[in-house]
């Protein structure tokens, strides 16, 4: 069985969507982010603090390239992975890629308070979302290969999830 791939902005709610829909599905759930802390021993915000973003795409790099060689996952893409090419391709044509799209109004009300993601930790924190939000859903529309709206409850969302996934061939 394939995996599926899950990607989309920040807030969007790739982890607890995956994390749900591999549970009703016998799939096996991973975070990439989460996958990256544990091999690297640390923290995303420490190696954006320590090494930089640049570093952190190298090791996201290698997330991407090593899980496409699993089977049965559901993967929670970090929100950068799918933008890059290369990781697209990493999955591509094997994997199925799937947008979880969610409008940036909501996005925006869900991060109110986020402390965590290294990218939004700034003063001029909406402006930059804008800006990052719009240069990257043409990049996420691109990669997938089909969208679920995100923007309703977790229920229902995973329930659209799950639709989707029994009626793709070969998964
Ligand atoms: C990032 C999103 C984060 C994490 C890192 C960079 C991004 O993941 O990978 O902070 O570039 O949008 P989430 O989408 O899970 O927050």
């Amino acid at each position: 069985m394939n995996n599926i791939i899950i990607c989309g902005f920040m807030g969007c709610g790739k982890s607890t969507i995956g994390r749900n829909t591999a549970r009703k599905t016998g799939r096996r759930f991973i975070d990439m982010d989460r996958y990256i802390e544990q091999k690297a021993g640390m923290s995303v915000s420490e190696i954006f603090e320590l090494f930089g973003e640049a570093h952190f795409r190298e090791l996201e790099h290698e997330a991407c390239v090593e899980l496409s060689q699993m089977k049965r996952l559901i993967v929670a893409s970090g929100g950068g992975a799918l933008t890059f090419e290369r990781n697209v391709e990493a999955f591509k044509g094997k994997d199925t890629i799937v947008l979880l799209d969610v409008p940036l109004e909501v996005i925006r009300y869900r991060l109110r308070n986020d402390r965590v993601r290294p990218l939004l930790q700034r003063p001029d924190k909406d402006r930059a979302m804008t800006e990052l939000y719009n240069k990257r859903l043409p990049l996420y529309r691109a990669a997938a290969d089909y969208t679920v709206e995100g923007q309703n409850t977790p229920i229902k969302t995973t329930a659209a999830m799950i639709e989707l996934i029994k009626s793709l061939p070969h998964t």
